[in-house]
């Protein structure tokens, strides 16, 4: 071996070609970290940044391997990787970070749902149902989750009567997956406390932030969570830290929360790699939620999780419900021109009604100030102002 060879970065695999893979390779890059990346397709968000890609199904081992192929660590840019498969890549010897066990309560909101209760940890009042009548028992009005494969609201019914349950249940027929019955709460509002850890133990508790959802999808973050009390948030996060280190999740683990109006917090759901209630860390923290997931992946000291701003606002841009109208690069000379403060991320992805093509932040010491920067940046992007004036 050249004596040159151990001076140089370990290859990290990603598996998952979304935006958070490719927000990933942003802190990469500076770090030299080299990242070989299993893409969904030729194109997609992050196989267009990170050049050593392969592109095949994440369902299939044979090409997970190829993937992670002389790689010490492999970890995640979604949590659809099925287990068995990254329990075959650990006994290959690759380090699966976050790991199976750990990985599972982020797949599985049943098994989360069990695992949390163990803890003790405050959850919604929740029960595994097997039928309408099962429903019934556990008393309407109630949310219904599949227990596996939602994401951004889909697979989330809010029932009320009998007669709502059917879609849920044909859903779950169809696949097989199980169906949790959980109270609905009546929050205040949504809370998401992201915590990052290495596998040596060390870990990082970011401050906890506000978020805002529209039909399951979060739109908007606060960093951090405007008028919680100290000890609320304290909490939150440890609450955070606790789950963290007894699932033994490696990177990043988001922790929703509900704060009810009494003053507790009950856990939504875990996800187990960066979070859309972290991208404000990007420009809003000292050390990014994705620079972090890459340090505590390959066990390396992490970053100060500190806010550099009183605030930070992030809001999300999404393709409308037309996808002709709205602008992605024809939106940078207003907006950048309008606010040389706004820190613009966009995904590389075309406007479709719904999806998520990228955010912004807008950071400094008043939060009326950012909430309106942020908000209106978004609003242009999404083609909701002055469309006609162009
Ligand atoms: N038990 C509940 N009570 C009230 N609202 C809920 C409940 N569970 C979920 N929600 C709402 O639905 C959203 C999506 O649910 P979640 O379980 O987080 O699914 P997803 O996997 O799609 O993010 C939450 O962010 C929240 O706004
Ligand atoms: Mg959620």
């Amino acid at each position: 071996m050249p004596s040159h060879q151990h001076r140089l970065a370990p290859t990290l695999a990603v598996i998952g070609g979304g935006q958070l893979a490719r927000m990933m390779a942003e802190p990469a890059a500076a770090m030299g970290l080299p990242l070989r990346l299993l893409a969904e397709a030729e194109g997609v968000s992050a196989a267009q940044v990170i050049p050593d890609h392969l592109v095949g199904d994440y369902r299939d081992l044979d090409t997970l391997r190829k993937v992670t192929d002389g790689c010490q660590v492999v970890t995640f840019d979604h949590e659809h990787v099925p287990t068995e498969h990254l329990h075959a890549l650990a006994a290959d010897g690759t380090a699966v970070r976050p790991g199976p066990e750990a990985l599972v309560h982020a797949q599985d909101k049943g098994v989360m749902r069990e695992r949390l209760a163990e803890l003790g940890v405050p959850c919604p009042r929740n029960a595994l149902v097997a039928s309408v009548a099962d429903v019934e028992a556990f008393g309407f009005p109630c949310v219904l989750k599949t227990t596996r494969g939602g994401y951004d609201g889909k697979g989330v019914w809010f029932v009320r009567s009998a007669a709502d349950c059917a879609e849920a249940f044909e859903t779950a027929g169809s696949s097989a997956v199980r169906i949790l019955a959980e109270e609905l709460v009546d929050f205040r509002r949504e809370l998401s406390a992201l915590v990052v850890r290495s596998p040596s133990g060390q870990a990082a508790a970011y401050p906890v932030v506000a978020s805002t959802q529209q039909d399951g999808i979060c739109v908007e973050v606060v960093a951090p969570a405007p008028d919680l009390s100290a000890a609320l948030a304290g909490e939150a996060q440890q609450i955070a830290l606790r789950i963290a280190g007894a699932l033994d999740v490696t990177g990043v683990l988001a922790v929703e929360l509900f704060e009810t109006d009494d003053g507790r917090v009950l856990v939504n759901e875990l996800a187990m790699r960066p979070h859309n209630t972290g991208h404000w860390s990007q420009d809003g923290a000292v050390t990014s939620q994705f620079e972090n997931h890459l340090r505590a992946v390959l066990d390396l000291p992490l970053g100060s999780p500190a806010p550099r701003a009183r605030w930070t606002v992030m809001v999300n841009i999404l393709g409308g419900p037309d996808p002709t109208v709205g602008r992605l690069y024809d939106g940078y000379p207003h907006a950048l021109a309008r606010d040389p403060f706004l820190r613009v991320h966009l995904y590389g992805k075309d406007l479709r009604p719904g999806r998520k093509v990228g955010h912004v932040n807008a950071y400094g010491d008043d939060l009326e100030d950012c909430l309106e920067r942020a908000r209106h940046a978004a609003a242009w992007f999404r083609g909701d102002l002055g469309n006609e004036s162009e």
